[in-house]
């Protein structure tokens, strides 16, 4: 019988500790403090209710109902679709690769940590002497062995966690992980707005620039943050809730999930604002300028600083700060590699070890291209390629296929049969206008840009190799693997009408 969650609670866990990652910690406080500040929060709320929401509730009701991973979940919708969750599985699998990197990165700076390893200049520490960045993507520059043991260890607790399996992995991690992660977040919210000079960082976050509402650059930031961050159309939730008993109640979980995760992004938006102020008076400098750009620079160069100048207790907020990155970072690893396993194990009738290793092996090799000189510059590409593009499009077909090429209301059905309260016909309107407009324009501006201007300073080599390139290996493995035969009847319906025992919750 199919594996299924411990509990509820167990399942709501694993989807909220999927969704806040470090998308939550590094991308949202600089989003929102670039887009219009305090106005963003109506873009942003918009996207949420219009897209996020939506999308989960048909992501939790796909996987619970057709039960099995992306593809053959959708493959059971309709046989057509197949392809769509291939897609979304491989968008998985390259992200896992690299956000893989990023938590190795993570690892070590928990042990730099202690007496401030990274010294007066972080930012020269990180490019230099940590990453021994090369000048260009193609030039590797070698494997940096000094990265060799976080590697091995965040190798070995990951496949640890997924060859247990789904309850007794994913679930015991997310559950010993969540809780501390909640602790680590407000002790370091505590800080961020206890420290001197706190106040001009939250001003900088929240002073509100109504104009940014007129510009479509803020409206698509606002989407493409709650899609990273919910970790919809990426082939997690339909996985995850694959595992549900049939008579759960999606509405109610993808309210929580989503109100767990944007609260929890909020909050921390204010403890990293808080420092970044503090840091602001401490140079002398204006908030926007300590603050950078956000992202990798965020953890690895503009917070060490921080953790430097802090007035006591240096070492502590340091393994706080990564400590958080690294239980954030995991819990969604997992789900990441979890889609793209019970992607296989669901199609090809695999053991789920078997499945596992299938997964995990590639992985493990494609792994060392980030711990070469290159890594970063590698992974820049990569991350800019895979999300404007691969996620974009993965949730646009989505919503064009269920939307417009299926009864989108026998999946409202689907979706109310056992929750508390009903999702009415807007739920279906969003999805089928809405977002699917606002992709739509997204995908369109998102290519252009890439086609015409490139990507940050890359050699346009080094972004055809790693940037449409990886796009095109998405593509042609997804072909590949809807092509391949499955399990014999593995695109018809999982139990239809049966009620099986231990399906109460
Ligand atoms: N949802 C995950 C994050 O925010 C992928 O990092």
């Amino acid at each position: 019988m199919r594996e299924q969650w411990g509990s509820k609670l167990g399942f709501i866990l694993a989807a909220i500790g999927s969704a806040v990652g470090l998308g939550n910690i590094w991308r949202f406080p600089y989003t929102a403090a670039s887009n219009g500040g305090g106005a963003f929060i109506l873009p942003y709320l918009f996207a949420i209710i219009t897209a996020g929401i939506p999308i989960l509730i048909l992501e939790y009701t796909i996987g619970k109902t057709y039960r099995g991973g992306a593809p053959v979940a959708l493959a059971r919708i309709n046989s057509k679709f197949e392809w769509l969750g291939w897609i979304q599985v491989m968008v998985s699998f390259v992200i896992a690769v690299y956000y893989f990197a990023i938590v190795v990165w993570v690892t070590s700076y928990i042990g730099f940590s202690f007496g401030q390893q990274w010294g007066n200049d972080p930012t020269s520490f990180f490019t230099g002497k940590f990453l021994n960045m090369t000048d260009s993507a193609h030039n590797f520059g070698g494997i940096q062995t000094h990265l060799l043991l976080p590697f091995a260890l965040v190798w070995v607790l990951v496949a640890i966690i997924l060859y247990r399996g789904v309850s007794k992995g994913i679930e015991l991690a997310c559950k010993i992980c969540m809780p501390i992660l909640l602790v680590f977040t407000i002790l370091l919210v505590i800080r961020g707005i206890t420290l001197p000079g706190a106040a001009q960082g939250l001003d900088y976050l929240f002073s509100p620039n109504w104009d940014a509402l007129k510009k479509s650059d803020v409206w698509i930031a606002a989407y493409s943050q709650v899609f990273y961050s919910l970790s919809i159309a990426f082939a997690i939730m339909i996985s995850y809730a694959s595992y549900l008993p049939k008579k759960t109640d999606v509405v109610n979980s993808a309210f929580l999930t989503a109100t767990a995760n944007h609260g929890y992004e909020l909050f921390i938006a204010i403890g990293v604002f808080g420092i970044m102020g503090y840091m602001s008076v401490q140079q002398g400098v204006p908030v926007n300028e300590v603050a950078g750009s956000g992202g990798i620079g965020l953890a690895f160069m503009t917070f060490p600083t921080a953790i430097s100048e802090l007035p006591a207790l240096n070492t502590v907020f340091g393994v706080i700060f990564f400590g958080t990155l690294f239980t954030a970072g995991v819990t969604s690893l997992i789900s990441i590699f979890q889609a793209v396993i019970a992607g296989i194990q669901d199609k090809f009738d695999i053991e789920h070890k078997k499945a596992t290793t299938l997964i995990l092996v590639p992985s493990f090799l494609l792994s060392f291209l980030f711990i070469t000189g290159a890594g970063l510059s590698i992974l820049d590409i990569v991350d800019a390629f895979i999300n404007q593009i691969g996620v974009a499009l993965g949730g646009f077909i989505e919503v064009i296929l269920i939307g417009w090429f299926f009864n989108i209301e026998k999946i409202r059905s689907y979706a109310n049969e056992y929750s508390n309260f009903s999702v009415g016909k807007w739920w279906a309107l969003c999805l089928k206008i809405v977002t699917v407009l606002v992709l739509g324009v997204m995908l369109i501006l998102n290519t252009k840009t890439l086609v015409t201007e490139g990507y940050g300073k890359y050699e346009m080599f080094d972004i055809k190799v790693f940037g449409w390139g990886a796009l095109a290996l998405v593509f042609l493995a997804a072909a590949l693997l809807t092509g391949l035969k499955g399990k014999s009847g593995y695109k018809d319906q999982p139990d239809e009408g049966v009620q099986l025992a231990d399906e109460e919750v």
